[in-house]
């Protein structure tokens, strides 16, 4: 195993917070704090604030990503956007498959593959989240569970394509709960992930996928969480709406 050879990457997902202004003060609050980190440093936000965000984000080291896509290039899919939308804003990466999506609005492993796919041909850098449910974990599933989503959300994805795509652990149990997966645990996450990668890209390929975990990463544990070797970078969601905690946890991956 070696860590050397993937990309370190700290994303932020915002979720459902912020307006364009408190987006553009917020970028403008971290910039300083996250200036020259050994790590690629992502903020991946509401759609309304990708336009202040792209702006506010201009020759910083931050590159901005959106929370979701749509997979059809356009079309009568009222409410909906295209990758292409995306990419014509500026936007370089985007969350697809997470868990909120999968539980709130019927998100399933087929059409998290068709949104992987649309954005990986539109450019984009698809960061794919996959994680398990307690109750799926107190079965003994977690294994099962995290290689299925993964070899599901990776269906007809190329090798060359898998350069563009970030795979994010994110158990459920520990979204928003305050209660963090154990290193071990998030090591063992990741873990599943990259076997799921090898099994079909062959291992050399899946040593070079950064796979992140999620799931209440903070400035206290993230040292912890990304000294293991399967943890490549961070996910984060409460904590990244705080400028000084996000920056704290990108200056623990960029060690
Ligand atoms: P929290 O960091 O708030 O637990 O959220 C994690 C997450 O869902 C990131 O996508």
């Amino acid at each position: 195993m070696d860590k050397a050879k993937r990309n370190a990457v700290i994303a932020g997902n915002w979720k459902m917070n912020k307006t364009p202004a408190e987006a553009a003060a917020l970028i403008n609050e971290m910039k300083p704090l996250v200036e020259g980190a050994d790590c690629k440093v992502v903020l991946c936000v509401p759609f309304v604030d990708i336009d202040a965000a792209v702006k506010a984000a201009e020759g910083s080291n931050i590159e901005i990503g959106a929370e979701n896509v749509h997979f059809k290039a356009n079309g009568a899919y009222t409410g909906e956007i295209s990758a292409e939308m995306l990419t014509a804003c500026g936007v370089k990466y985007v969350v697809i498959g997470h868990s909120e999506r999968r539980q709130y609005f019927g998100e399933t492993d087929q059409t998290v593959n068709l949104r992987t796919l649309a954005a990986l041909n539109a450019g984009l850098t698809a960061i794919v989240c996959v994680g398990e449910t307690l109750e799926q974990r107190e079965l003994g599933y977690t294994e099962t569970l995290l290689k299925f989503q993964t070899k599901m959300a990776l269906t007809n994805v190329t090798a060359e394509q898998l350069k563009n795509v970030i795979i994010a652990y994110e158990p459920v149990w520990a979204i928003g709960t305050g209660v963090t997966a154990t290193a071990e645990q998030a090591d063992e996450g990741n873990g599943f992930v990259r076997q799921a990668l090898a099994e079909v890209y062959g291992k050399e390929v899946a040593e070079t996928v950064t796979v992140q975990y999620g799931g209440s990463m903070n400035a206290k544990n993230a040292d912890e969480l990304l000294s293991k070797i399967n943890v490549d970078g961070g996910l984060i969601g409460g904590a990244s709406l705080k400028a000084e905690d996000f920056s704290i946890i990108v200056k623990a991956a960029s060690k």
